[in-house]
């Protein structure tokens, strides 16, 4: 499991990410993980600020590979009325049987976890037939002057976050793995993706 060189990305992370969860994020996150129903499976849960936002799931697993992020997700699960079970293991390579869950959840994480193109699909193996994914990304813009600027801050920015690639084409590759995209919201100036997709 990794720790180091990523151990001060994790103590600022939620410095960072509150203050814009309080500018409008959080509803972003509410939409993201309020219809996640039955048994959910959250990939790459961080320090766990999607946790107060589940209100249908019946029981969530959330995964991270990293003990500093996972270490800060246990104070929000002792919060949740839901019960979360967090696991330490590798996305693209998860210790679960095939089909063992209803609804996958990943946010800011496709961007980050390497071969995101093989973890999409580990991600359809262990969700069950007519099962959904729910996403929340940051994505390569579609307007050329921001993914130019996300081009040239790509190098330094993987440097100080945990290997992100802010200019992913992370629509790209959903529309071209297994899952069926089934609705897409584009917003933050063509750079932030959210939507569902269903299991092919
Ligand atoms: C930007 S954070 C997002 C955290 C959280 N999903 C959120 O919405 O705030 C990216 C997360 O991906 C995790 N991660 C990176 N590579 C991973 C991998 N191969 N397997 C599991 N988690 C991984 C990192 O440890 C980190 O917690």
């Amino acid at each position: 499991m990794s720790k180091a060189p990523h151990s001060l990305f994790a103590r600022i992370y939620d410095l960072l990410m509150v203050p814009q969860d309080r500018l409008g994020l959080g509803h972003q996150r509410t939409r993201l993980c309020e219809s996640a129903s039955a048994r959910v499976l959250e990939i790459a849960i961080g320090t766990g600020l999607n946790v107060p936002h589940y209100r249908q799931a019946t029981s969530v697993v959330g995964v991270d590979n990293h003990r500093g992020m996972l270490r800060r997700a246990i104070r929000r699960t002792w919060e949740s009325p839901i019960p979360i079970r967090l696991v330490a293991a590798d996305a693209r390579n998860l210790p679960f049987p095939d089909d063992s869950f209803d609804t996958l959840v990943v946010g800011f994480s496709l961007c980050t976890i390497p071969d995101p193109e093989h973890t999409l699909e580990e991600l359809a193996r262990v969700t069950a037939p007519g099962g959904q994914l729910h996403f929340l990304e940051h994505v390569r813009s579609v307007k050329p002057r921001w993914s130019k600027m996300q081009d040239s801050l790509a190098p330094a920015w993987g440097r100080v976050s945990g290997g992100c690639r802010p200019n992913q084409d992370t629509t790209t590759l959903l529309d071209q793995s297994s899952w069926d995209v089934e609705e897409i919201w584009v917003s933050g100036g063509g750079g932030l993706i959210q939507g569902t997709a269903s299991k092919a």
